[in-house]
């Protein structure tokens, strides 16, 4: 449609649902309140609903129904505002009015499973002063919805996004927790699970139930025709669990799209009552308190029959839809993308419009790239043109999550560093498994596929660091590498722009759990041996003076501790510096008037720096690391310790 008849059309839209709007205000509040709302909403709509009209039409304007929709979904989303509680209220108010909160320098991240780290989300709550000594100011809980028994892929095949399974404890609970988090000044992540639903979910059950209009929830089909089709170009996610993206239902005597675990059904967004029904669930998830939604594996939400499934153009508008939505009922709510795919995808999914802030795969898989080769050529060949962002957009910089590592760095930048990219992935995963000789990491293959040799990596920060090698040796000189290692890693993670992350129990340098493979619904996912459980008696023995782990979490407070103080470290923006050496990364970070350079020794070796050519580039005479209080010449060439890292300010 021509923009012109764009803008006609929405705003006539508009004004046929107005009404509606208004009389649902005149009946929750009196008329001086009731002003007051109409006043906010109509500014909302008056910035956002022309994009939002322009997308949904987009995506479902060529449906017979197409305003039915229009109407319901802008209705559910008013009626969820309406709902939503005072204190979320004032606070949309508050971040409104300072829209780029997520950037500062202040903001740290952790997550983690509720189970794992504090058995139910009452104990959680008295885990807040550990949160605060440790520095985290964003937490993300591991899905805690209702989720299907027995294997639920670690909560991501939820069956009720309104209920908290009963083992965390109750809604209430997670409520009460959201406020304590407020007050306490930390952000509660929550993910969005919207890619797919578990087979015991309502809609699923009432699709198994043969009711035609939730069968068209999901991509059901009653032969192979279609699905070898799509097979075609589609890759394959955990294929040591099942072959091919379909699983044949017994019941229905048809084949469902599971593009995860079996009984992970792929939603049919093509179909506008499930964009619907899906809005509706994540505006109640929005009202519960949480400030960040991660976005659960965004590449796949759309299907298009002779592409990969992946990436595909309405996944973007699908997500900058319901990103609007956000901004009319919950403007104090951003997204956050997980899309582990291709560099040159993950940044699509990224700006204020989409997802605010997104997960950085491409540094995680460079940082172990790097500390594997000692070299950080590629390293720097991706951050020069890939760490940039749009403005109000930031990086969630991590070396683990709980899942794997994959190694998707792009192929091209391999080869301009003189890299074969196969090989070299091939030499990573032999590496991060154990059979590349003197390697210190400690890793699990995960999906390996036997066909096209495909291989991810599972493991913990501390073991893939050289920790586990070396306490298992009892080796002092590999354990002080590990540790020294883990401390530079940590520095970076800081410093290069944007947020960093950790997966709780990395501050205490927690090493693989290898129990697992002896529980039934755990033994096939490697990725539980890097999830393990806090214990909280045995860190008390950790935490003492003079151990290892204790050393790990000083390390790593004071790293956040310092960060907060940087006026530097804030935003994202960021330059390599054209120090030449194979086994350094340096950049300098601005933010407003600040500046800090930072030094990264890559190896176990000692390195000669010249930093005159910094004096070249118009740095002073002297830098002061703000980590050691050390002062160094610009005039000089000075001598990195392994491992070293410096953080400098002009003295
Ligand atoms: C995401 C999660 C992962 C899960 C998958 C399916 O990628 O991070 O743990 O297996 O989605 O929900
Ligand atoms: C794939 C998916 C990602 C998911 C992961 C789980 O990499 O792209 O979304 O987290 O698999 O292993």
């Amino acid at each position: 449609m021509p923009k012109a008849d764009l803008e006609y059309e929405a705003k006539r839209s508009l004004n046929r649902i107005r009404p509606k709007i208004i009389q649902r205000i005149g009946e929750t509040c009196e008329a001086d309140r009731g002003a007051l709302l109409l006043e906010t909403i109509e500014a909302r709509l008056e910035e956002h609903w022309l994009r939002l009209f322009g997308l949904l039409y987009q995506l479902y304007g060529h449906h017979y129904d197409f305003f039915y929709y229009l109407e319901n979904i802008l209705l559910t989303t008013v009626e969820c505002w309406l709902n939503r509680p005072e204190a979320l209220l004032e606070s949309d108010v508050r971040r409104e009015n300072n829209p780029e909160w997520y950037l500062s320098e202040e903001m740290i991240g952790g997550s983690l499973y509720v189970d794992l780290f504090s058995d139910d989300l009452k104990t959680l709550r008295t885990k807040l002063p550990y949160f605060k000594r440790l520095g985290l100011t964003y937490i993300h809980l591991m899905p805690l919805f209702a989720s299907r028994v027995g294997n639920s892929d670690g909560g991501y095949a939820i069956s009720d996004y309104r209920a908290v399974d009963s083992k965390f404890g109750t809604f209430e609970d997670l409520l009460i927790l959201a406020d304590a988090f407020r007050e306490a000044g930390i952000v509660l992540v929550l993910d969005f699970v919207f890619n797919h639903t578990s087979d015991d979910h309502e809609w699923a059950i009432r699709a198994q139930e043969g009711s035609r209009e939730y069968m068209d929830y999901y991509h059901i089909y009653a032969d192979r025709q279609i699905p070898d089709q799509y097979e075609q170009q589609l890759r394959e996610i955990f294929p040591t669990t099942r072959r091919g993206n379909f699983t044949w239902h017994e019941g229905m005597k048809r084949w469902v799209w599971t593009t995860f675990n079996s009984f992970q059904w792929d939603l049919k967004y093509a179909n506008p009552e499930v964009f619907r029904a899906m809005a509706a669930e994540m505006l109640f998830l929005a009202n519960s308190g949480v400030d960040i939604l991660r976005l659960d594996a965004v590449a796949f939400i759309w299907k298009q029959v002779g592409t990969s499934c992946e990436n595909l153009p309405e996944a973007h508008l699908l997500i900058q839809a319901f990103n609007a939505l956000c901004r009319i009922a919950a403007p104090g709510l951003i997204f956050k993308s997980e899309a582990i795919v291709h560099p040159d995808e993950v940044v699509r999914y990224i700006s204020r419009e989409e997802c605010q802030i997104s997960y950085n795969p491409t540094l995680m898989a460079l940082l172990w790239e790097s500390i594997a080769t000692r070299e950080t050529k590629l390293l720097k060949q991706s951050l020069s043109h890939r760490h940039e962002l749009d403005g109000g957009t930031a990086w969630i910089n991590y070396l683990r999550c709980h899942d794997d590592i994959g190694w998707s760095f792009d192929n091209d930048d391999a080869w301009v560093v003189g890299i074969h990219p196969g090989d070299h992935r091939d030499f990573l995963n032999r590496f991060y498994t154990g059979r590349f000789e003197g390697t210190f990491a400690s890793g699990v293959p995960f999906q390996h596929n036997e066909e096209t040799g495909d291989m991810r990596i599972s493991g913990t920060m501390a073991s893939l660091a050289g920790l586990e090698q070396g306490q298992e040796k009892d080796d002092a000189g590999l354990i002080e590498m590990a540790v020294l290692r883990i401390r530079m890693l940590y520095g970076i993670l800081s410093s290069i722009g944007g947020i960093p992350l950790i997966f709780l129990g990395e501050e205490w340098g927690l090493l693989n759990d290898y129990s697992y493979e002896s529980i039934p619904d755990k033994a096939d996912d490697s990725r539980w041996v890097h999830r393990p459980r806090m214990n909280w008696d045995n860190l008390k023995r950790l935490q003492g003076k003079g151990t290892v782990s204790r050393r790990i979490n000083d390390i790593i407070s004071e790293l956040f501790s310092v960060r907060k103080n940087l006026t530097a470290l804030g935003g994202g923006e960021m330059e390599l510096l054209p120090l030449e050496n194979s086994h350094l990364l340096s950049f300098v970070r601005r933010n407003n008037e600040n500046v800090l350079i930072v030094l990264a020794n890559f190896s176990e070796r000692e390195l000669e720096v010249d930093l005159f050519l910094l004096r070249a580039e118009g740095y002073g005479h002297f830098l002061k690391d703000v980590l050691s209080g050390e002062i160094y010449s610009t005039k000089e060439k000075i001598r990195l310790k392994p491992y070293a890292l410096l953080w400098l300010e002009e003295d």
